[in-house]
């Protein structure tokens, strides 16, 4: 008899998380009209999934400040549709302060260490949890969608290496908890695609993809060789920051998200379907560079501007 392989979907979701992960690291502070700019870029390309920012200090990030206007001038905005906007909060006030303002999607941190949970939010991991499953039981009340995200899963810069047996369990944890989304990310970069394929593959075995995401960090050039083996192992949704956007200012040595342009790109050539205009996304990585000044961009964007300028090509 035949076997028959179990259907993999095509489809891959790509979140967006320029407007926050990438934003929050750059030497020019943007103002919300601004960031409401690039975040509309991106929903014009056809990005179902956006980071919009963070409700949290303004004296820790002071990028972040004025995320309630961020929100403001998008939900009343015929561009965000059905799109899923979510904002980072750090703490339970931070929750609060977001749906009070109109989120209707959070992301809140949980952490593969003691030592990247203190430079961030001045907690341990346990306490960042607590706070995580106080979030997760009002925003069940509130009909709000969460994402926890498992900060440095990988690797931590103050404690080293990171347990995977630890973040299974804490996949686990929250998985059962009722979390929308479990992400997995490699804060500064530090993961290698061996790693993220035998974590990813152990997480999809025992969990299935519907819930699971990951989030990667190009800073050793590593990026999209992770992306790959995590989408071998199952994973159909992933972070990416527009223009290559991005780094953590308490995580030393943390720099770009993997750019969306080159996670775009690499997925539609291999037959998967985005959804993403790449050539609407290129004028959102152009305005990434722009608004900033110091958007790298992706390494895709000198080819795919040529291949979209070429006669034909828009
Ligand atoms: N948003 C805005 N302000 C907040 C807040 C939030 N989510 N949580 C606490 N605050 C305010 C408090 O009201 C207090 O204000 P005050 O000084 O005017 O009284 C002040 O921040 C300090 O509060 P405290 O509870 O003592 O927190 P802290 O100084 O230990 O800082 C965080 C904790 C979480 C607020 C801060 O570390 C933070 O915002 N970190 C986010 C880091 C980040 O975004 N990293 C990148 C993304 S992963
Ligand atoms: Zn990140």
């Amino acid at each position: 008899m035949l076997h028959e392989e179990p259907p993999v979907s095509h489809s891959v979701t790509v979140n967006d998380v320029g407007p926050r992960d990438g934003l929050q690291n750059q030497p020019k502070i943007l103002v919300p009209r601004e960031r409401v700019q690039l975040v509309k870029a991106l929903l014009h390309a056809g990005m179902t999934h956006v980071e919009v920012g963070a409700f949290v200090s303004p004296k820790a990030v002071p990028a972040m400040a004025g995320a309630d206007e961020v929100l403001a001038g998008l939900v009343d905005g015929t561009e965000a549709g059905t799109s899923v906007l979510t904002v980072l909060v750090p703490n339970f006030r931070g929750y609060e302060l977001a749906t009070a303002a109109g989120a209707k999607s959070v992301c809140m941190v949980l952490y593969g260490s003691d030592g990247m949970a203190q430079a961030n939010v001045h907690m341990n991991r346990e306490q960042a949890e607590s706070a995580t499953v106080d979030i997760l039981k009002q925003a069940g009340v509130d009909g709000v969608r969460v994402t926890s995200t498992i900060a440095v899963a990988f690797e931590c810069p103050f404690d080293g290496q990171v347990d995977p047996g630890l973040v299974r369990d804490i996949a686990r944890r929250f998985l059962d908890l009722g979390t929308d989304e479990l992400c997995v990310a490699d804060t500064i970069g530090a993961a290698n695609p061996q790693q993220v394929r035998s974590l990813t593959a152990g997480l999809i075995d025992e969990h299935g993809p519907d819930r699971i995401s990951c989030h990667f960090h190009d800073t050793r050039a590593m990026g999209l060789a992770n992306v790959f083996a995590s989408l071998e192992s199952g994973i159909r949704k992933f972070d990416a920051s527009i223009g290559g956007l991005g780094g953590c200012p308490f995580a030393p040595g943390a720099s770009g998200n993997v750019a969306t342009e080159d996670v775009v790109m690499m997925l539609e050539q291999m037959g998967y379907e985005t959804g993403i205009d790449l050539d609407r996304l290129m004028q959102a990585a152009e305005l990434s560079k722009t608004l900033t000044g110091t958007a790298p961009g992706g390494r895709a964007t000198a080819w795919l501007n040529r291949q979209l300028n070429k006669p034909g090509g828009r």
